[in-house]
């Protein structure tokens, strides 16, 4: 079925009356104040009055705002919603898409124009455009899952509007409301809810991305950017009930982020430099990188995820250690849950503090670490057993311990994302 765009309140969205008004001819706009004055001796209070501001500002079509609002979508449905992906074959991570996406662009003269839900589609860009020249291009990574009573729900998505909107005031891109955007991003997955893939641990991925659209090549602020979100059902990280654990290459001479850079915002351009590190990993028989900074090689992240130790310290009280965010550590949603759940059992010490390669070796030779893992919105939590560094293959005694605490943290985390109940990190769809 297609549906033609404008043609809002229909499948639960919301629209703006006077996207629907009729059309009356332009001479009514212009004569009738000339009329209204001459028999009105203040016309302005009450025009003021009579009608709200924006009806004399917006013709029918136009739309113009600092802030775009869900109450405004747009939805064109396809005319050729594409084939689901077939539930028994494992889905490649990124491959597939959903049939629609949300478009939102914005130009410094007019401000937020009017966000749309339209057919998956290629997009246009002017070869100039910033995004594609000087990485003036951020995103965001969340997922939505089906719970076992079929209800689709968003998991903690109010983080990722958080970081999106520092993200992108970090790289002076426009400003936006968090929860009209949500609400937006809520739509669409509404919209393709169909896709949500049902099987065990399968969720949607969400993208939400924004770029500089400006068409010139002078390295400055963007005059034109475009918001668009895109949807891909995605499959277990883990296939099967095994859990594998991933080797690290801990080299120092790579670095991926800086105190005073901007390893802490989710950009494009932090994530392009990474491949050929994580080819060099690769070739030294690793699966993925341990970014180690400064001289004391503190451990900050593996690969997209954020780090955790769970070892007993060296003053003999066992804890969960994650580095703090001190400007080089994203700051992950499931490194946030894993530091709430961890505060709420409250069963072992939880700290945030800088870990170094020095602390890590010497708790190995005495027998301290007991899980070493990974935490990221694609894997939720993903264990280590091997670390090469300096020539050495360090074993990380994760699996052989359990790994006991990975476990309950996925067990938890999975109790929330498809449990049938209401949850506060859930927002249903
Ligand atoms: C560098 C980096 N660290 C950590 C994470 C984990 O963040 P989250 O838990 O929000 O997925 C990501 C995820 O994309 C990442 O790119």
């Amino acid at each position: 079925m297609h549906w033609a765009l404008d043609r809002p309140g229909q499948r639960g969205l919301p629209s703006a009356w006077w996207q629907r008004r009729p059309m009356v001819p332009c001479f009514f706009y212009l004569s009738w104040p000339l009329c209204f004055s001459y028999f009105c001796p203040h016309p302005q209070i009450w025009a003021r009055k009579l009608l709200p501001a924006s009806w004399l500002l917006c013709g029918p079509r136009r739309y113009a705002s600092s802030n775009f609002k869900a109450a405004d979508l747009q939805l064109e449905m396809t005319r050729e919603p594409h084939q689901k992906p077939d539930a028994s074959k494992p889905l490649v991570f990124g491959k597939i898409f959903t049939d629609h996406m949300l478009v939102v662009e914005w130009k410094e003269e007019k401000g937020w124009g009017q966000p749309r839900i339209q057919p998956f589609q290629n997009l246009m860009l002017h070869p100039a455009c910033s995004g594609l020249h000087y990485s003036m291009q951020l995103f965001e990574g969340m997922k939505a899952f089906k719970g076992s009573d079929k209800r689709v729900r968003l998991f903690r998505p109010w983080l990722n509007m958080d970081r999106m909107l520092r993200s992108a005031l970090r790289l002076c891109l426009p400003s936006f409301d968090k929860v009209e955007l949500l609400e937006c991003i809520r739509s669409l997955v509404e919209v393709d809810k169909d896709w949500v893939p049902e099987g065990k641990d399968t969720s949607l991925y969400i993208r939400p991305v924004l770029i500089g659209n400006e068409p010139s090549l002078g390295v400055s602020c963007s005059s034109q950017a475009l918001l668009f979100v895109i949807l891909c059902p995605v499959g277990a990280y883990f296939p099967g009930d095994a859990m594998d654990s991933v080797s690290l290459l801990a080299d120092p001479t790579f670095i991926r982020a800086w105190t005073g850079g901007v390893g802490d915002y989710k950009l494009g351009g932090n994530y392009g430099p990474t491949v050929l590190v994580q080819q060099e990993a690769k070739k030294r028989g690793c699966e993925q990188v341990l970014w180690l900074y400064g001289p004391d090689h503190q451990l900050t992240e593996v690969g997209t995820m954020n780090i955790f130790i769970y070892w007993t310290h060296e003053d003999g009280v066992l804890e969960l250690v994650t580095p703090p965010l001190d400007g080089v550590i994203l700051p992950g949603v499931v490194r946030q849950s894993l530091l709430d759940l961890a505060r709420t059992w409250g069963e072992f010490r939880v700290a945030e503090r800088k870990i170094t390669m020095k602390d890590l070796s010497r708790a190995l030779e005495e027998g301290r670490v007991r899980e070493v893992f990974g935490s990221g919105t694609a894997c939720q939590v993903c264990p280590v057993h091997q670390i090469l560094y300096q020539g050495k293959h360090l074993h990380i005694p994760t699996m052989e311990n359990g790994p006991e605490l990975i476990l309950r943290f996925l067990k938890e985390l999975k109790a929330i994302q498809y449990g049938a109940g209401a949850h506060d990190w859930m927002l249903p769809v």
